[in-house]
């Protein structure tokens, strides 16, 4: 690329926020790179060039430079200049999912996230319930027994036998998957997701030093047989499935498939993990089908995040027993002492009577989901939507590359999430993620400003 391709490729990532320049410059670079527009042999514009062009100051950029060369993605030789060296692919230094869905000043459909939090019930905590925390000074790494007992009381409705004892609080799915693999998975083993999953969760494993490995998924899910031929080939520590409501994609599979997953599973020697952050949010409620057929056979992590406010930060795992306290060891000598008591009391609130707040949610978002289907018909026959069965953001296949749309949605001040983001290796996708659970006026404005780009194109 030359010095004008190459500000062209970072620029949709600059946003207008208001945050340092040095740091909006950096992470502009890392999402140019990780979502392909940048490859490696790219050569960067001369500091000099480089200032000029984006109106910074040379110390700026040559802070930036050395920052990404620390972190394995620009090489630099004197007389040369300095280029991309790095993909942030596979087990590369790559850019942190999260960095991914920050909209910098532009709509953001790309955190599937509730926009606020208005659907919670009014709550409060004063330090009279503080002091009745169990046990008194707060710290307790499992959580509070009436939180844990609510979590096993709502699991019983698809798998029997969970008690509070086979429950721990944590803050979010996402540290629920990252106490998983850290006790589990030792440095160096395969951990075997989807092709397409979470995407956080490929930063886990290999932030981990284990080895992703992606599964082929169809229309319907998981492939089973590739997932049967993967299980011999890899013989992976964990194999860990977003079940009822996929993510990214949005959708359940048949009982049919469930009932295929559930049993090469069955038998297979892999510790199985069933990451159910969505699965509150299925729009015909299922029934939880795989996590029904694997029964004791799975450990699942949840969350309050999806159904009510990614705020909460108020997630779990439920284990048999001894994995509970494997998972619990290593939490005191990796992560935290133990979740928020403050927090842990606020979610109890809120899942109070959750079940009748949750239908009301499930309407709102499945109305939200078709409103979109059909603005996208119209404004964008061309894209095609996966059939959204839940959750609160939508899969779309594009004529072309997801990440260079990303980078085109954000020149039109809409943020979308590439689908290379959602992938084992971060290979390109045509697909992109947009999140629907929005004002229908901001979904408006975001599908207004990506047709007139085509429009213009
Ligand atoms: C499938 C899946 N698992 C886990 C998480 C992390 O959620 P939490 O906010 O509860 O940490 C997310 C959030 O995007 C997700 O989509």
């Amino acid at each position: 690329v030359d010095d004008d391709a190459f500000i062209d490729a970072i620029s949709p990532w600059l946003g207008d926020n208001d945050g340092p320049v040095g740091a909006r410059l950096t992470l502009a670079i890392r999402q140019a790179i990780t979502t392909g527009q940048l490859s490696p042999g790219s050569r960067i514009p001369p500091e000099r060039v480089l200032a000029a062009a984006l109106h910074v100051s040379r110390p700026t950029v040559s802070g930036v430079i050395d920052e990404l060369r620390g972190c394995g993605l620009v090489s630099s030789r004197q007389g040369s200049g300095s280029w991309i060296s790095g993909t942030g692919r596979r087990n590369e230094p790559t850019v942190p999912f999260i960095e991914m869905i920050q909209a910098s000043g532009r709509i953001d459909l790309a955190a599937a996230a509730a926009p606020d939090a208005g659907g919670l019930p009014p709550m409060r905590v004063e330090t009279a319930d503080l002091l009745m925390a169990e046990p008194a000074n707060g710290l307790n790494p499992t959580g509070l027994w009436p939180l844990r007992e609510v979590v096993a009381r709502r699991a019983s409705t698809f798998v029997t036998g969970v008690t509070g004892d086979n429950v721990i609080v944590t803050s979010g799915a996402h540290q629920a998957l990252a106490l998983v693999v850290a006790a589990l998975a030792p440095g160096g083993s395969t951990v075997l997701v989807e092709d397409t999953t979470y995407g956080g969760l490929v930063d886990i494993i290999r932030a981990n030093g284990c080895h992703p490995v992606g599964v082929d998924r169809d229309d319907d899910g998981v492939d089973p047989e590739v997932l049967a031929d993967l299980l011999r080939r890899h013989k992976p520590i964990l194999t860990i499935l977003v079940a009822s409501v996929h993510s990214p994609t949005g959708t359940i599979s048949s009982p049919r498939r469930c009932a295929e997953i559930a049993d090469v599973l069955e038998n297979a020697p892999t510790v199985v993990v069933l990451d159910e952050t969505y699965a509150d949010l299925e729009f015909s409620p299922s029934g939880r089908l795989l996590s029904g057929a694997l029964a004791d056979r799975a450990i699942r992590v949840g969350s309050l995040s999806k159904t009510l406010w990614t705020g909460l930060r108020t997630g779990w795992i439920i284990a048999p027993v001894d994995t509970c306290a494997t998972i619990t060891r290593r939490r005191w000598q990796q992560f935290d002492l133990g979740p928020s008591v403050a927090s842990q009391l606020l979610a109890l609130q809120a899942l109070d009577g959750i079940d009748a707040r949750l239908v009301l949610r499930r309407r709102t978002l499945q109305q939200k989901a078709v409103w979109v289907r059909d603005a996208l018909a119209a404004e964008l026959p061309d894209w095609a939507p996966a059939r959204a069965d839940g959750g609160l953001a939508m899969w779309i296949g594009l004529p072309g590359d997801g990440a260079r749309l990303a980078g085109e949605a954000a020149t039109r001040g809409v943020a979308v999430l590439p689908g290379s983001a959602c992938r084992a290796d971060n290979a390109p996708t045509n697909h992109i993620r947009v999140c629907f659970d929005r004002p229908i006026d901001v979904l408006e404005a975001a599908i207004e400003r990506l047709s007139d780009r085509r429009s213009r194109g």
